[in-house]
């Protein structure tokens, strides 16, 4: 059968929403509390919520991951310089920019793209305060190796688990690990609550700290004890959050299906590379969809795939390129080694569909062109190009 672009824009990602129905009574609920943000009942329903699912007490919601983190340095104390990731969103380093942090970006592994520990331990310096892990792609990072550094090294360990809501590791929730970790509850994300971000944390004297950044330093009605700024989670996205958790298991489900699609339907098409299976003990949540594309065996780069699916209406991303140490307002730090792993995937890596409402055909509609792609590549036949796409696709 002939391929046929996509009738619609298929984006890299689509937040699940709850049923109508269901979402309209918790509304009704706001409505009839005249409550609507400075924890609210909702919020603080959500909370305990999260703490059960966390198994942690330690646990504090924010309107958002990106005022989550900063706060979360701050109260924490971090200073001086932290040692980070190139690869991922450029968040992980504005939240120590906004803190007046040097980001000392390293390398990362090259099999799923999290800090190489053997980079950071060479990139400790006297002036080195903690270690800001990225889990990109939910994939966990190398907990034992950094836990070992940051232990000999006192320093404060800490990840942005910004993709790894749902994640554990030996029965463990990721949030165990570290000394605190920061979740984003962002519409892109398998879970959220539109927008909305969590800390959990080792030491449970830091939760008043917390509260009272996010909250302007108020501590009561007439003493604010610190400078603090608005980070408030408010009802409407707590709602959100509480029943899109609910479907937390068919949300993982589907993802792990269409996962287990792609890699089935590409296995064989030389110059893709999945990420390998991650370490026995890994519950994964399979927000991301990430492949390399090596040009040579391919027969055309990632950039040109890229923008060829395009044309068949298949939205893919290039997560996380550039490097953050590319950017301009990163790239005069100095940045310690050559980071030759970060720069190859970074030039290689692309994320393609996945979320719950992706059929599976849809799925297998993606593989065959992209299949397709690479064998007009490699054979040099006619350029096949889809018929016109109406007008041009909205990009998440
Ligand atoms: C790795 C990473 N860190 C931090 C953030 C920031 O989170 P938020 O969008 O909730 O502010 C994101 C968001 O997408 C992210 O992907």
């Amino acid at each position: 059968m002939p391929l046929r672009p996509f009738d619609k824009p298929i984006l890299v990602t689509r937040p699940f929403l709850p049923s109508l129905d269901e979402f309209m009574e918790g509304i009704k609920e706001i409505w009839d509390n005249r409550w609507l943000t400075n924890n609210g009942p909702i919020v603080q329903r959500f909370s305990r919520e999260l703490s059960n699912y966390y198994e942690t007490e330690n646990v504090c919601l924010f309107n958002n991951g990106t005022l989550a983190l900063q706060i979360g340095l701050q109260g924490m104390g971090i200073t001086g310089e932290v040692i980070t990731t190139p690869f991922t969103f450029v968040a992980t380093s504005h939240a120590l920019y906004w803190n007046k942090i040097r980001p000392v970006f390293v390398d990362i592994e090259p099999d799923h793209y999290t800090l190489d520990p053997a980079a950071v331990e060479a990139a400790i310096t006297p002036w080195t305060s903690a270690i800001l892990a990225v889990h990109v792609y939910g994939f966990p990072c190398n907990l034992n190796a950094l836990a070992d550094i940051a232990r000999r090294h006192k320093l404060a360990l800490i990840y942005d688990a910004a993709h790894a809501f749902g994640v554990s590791v030996g029965g463990r929730p990721i949030s165990h690990f570290g000394d605190m970790s920061m979740f984003s509850f962002h519409a892109t994300k398998l879970f959220h609550s539109i927008e909305g971000g969590m800390l959990t944390f080792r030491d449970s004297g830091l939760k008043e700290t917390f509260d009272y950044l996010k909250n302007f330093g108020f501590k009561n009605e007439v003493e604010v004890v610190m400078p603090g700024t608005n980070a408030k989670m408010n009802e409407m996205q707590a709602l959100m959050g509480m029943l899109v958790l609910k479907q937390l298991d068919h949300l993982i489900g589907s993802s792990r299906r269409i996962d287990a699609a792609y890699r089935e339907c590409l296995k064989d098409v030389p110059g893709i590379r999945f990420p390998p299976p991650l370490p026995a003990g890994v519950d994964y949540n399979f927000i991301f969809q990430p492949i390399e594309v090596d040009e040579e065996q391919f027969g055309m780069s990632r950039d040109a795939l890229y923008e060829r699916l395009k044309e068949w209406n298949v939205h893919t991303r290039r997560y996380f390129y550039p490097l953050i140490c590319d950017y301009a307002c990163y790239r005069s730090i100095p940045v310690n080694g050559s980071l030759a792993v970060a720069r190859r995937v970074a030039d290689r890596i692309l994320t393609l569909p996945i979320y719950d409402s992706l059929e599976l055909s849809d799925v297998e509609g993606i593989c065959d062109i992209v299949i397709s792609l690479q064998q007009q590549a490699t054979t040099r036949g006619p350029s096949a190009r889809p018929a016109m796409i109406d007008k041009a696709a909205p990009v998440v």
